[in-house]
């Protein structure tokens, strides 16, 4: 297998919480109102899956190493594109909470907001993906030998692997424990 083998399957569970996300915001518009729970999910998954385990994996391990071979100027232009989407689904996810937090507390401006973050991530993700799975993967795979790319699939296990004690470790800290 090759080291895009796993992220490529990641992706498609990403664009099913899309296609989740998707259902919910025509929801949010028709009943004018959304399930706080149901984001809180939502941005669960978008933290700890598609961001700290997924793009985690490709900017640790994947874009490190790429980082240390001599990139075609369009595929290193790609990559820095790359991160720059992820840090936008950061900051884009940091709002949600905002709007979310400001939802529960009664702010009924906040639905509005709420509706427009869901709506970026769902038109962002797809995107991002297919930028991956359709030029990104299939050029890099040229820059690494089939031992470079055992390496990187040994590296993610591992990645995956930690992955589900710092989630739970974050849990009890944040409830102070
Ligand atoms: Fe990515
Ligand atoms: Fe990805």
């Amino acid at each position: 297998m090759q080291a895009r083998g796993p992220l490529m399957v990641e992706h498609r569970l990403i664009e099913r919480m899309s296609d989740l996300i998707k259902s919910a915001l025509g929801q949010i518009e028709s009943e004018r109102k959304v399930d706080p729970v149901f984001v809180d999910t939502a941005v669960d998954f978008i933290r700890t899956y598609a961001d700290r385990t997924h793009h985690g994996k490709e900017e640790d391990i994947l874009f490190r190493d790429l980082d240390g071979k001599d990139l075609s100027a369009d595929d290193r232009r790609l990559m820095d594109e790359l991160i720059e989407d992820h840090a936008f689904g950061r900051s884009t996810t940091k709002a949600l909470v905002d709007a979310n937090n400001r939802y529960r507390g009664g702010d009924a401006s906040a639905l509005a907001d709420i509706a427009e973050k869901l709506r970026t991530l769902v038109d962002f993700y797809p995107k991002h993906i297919e930028k991956e799975d359709k030029a990104f993967f299939p050029a890099s795979r040229a820059y690494f030998t089939d031992e470079e790319e055992q390496a990187m699939l040994a590296e993610f296990r591992e990645f995956d692997r930690r992955m589900i004690h710092a989630k739970y470790r974050a849990v009890v800290e944040s409830l102070g424990g």
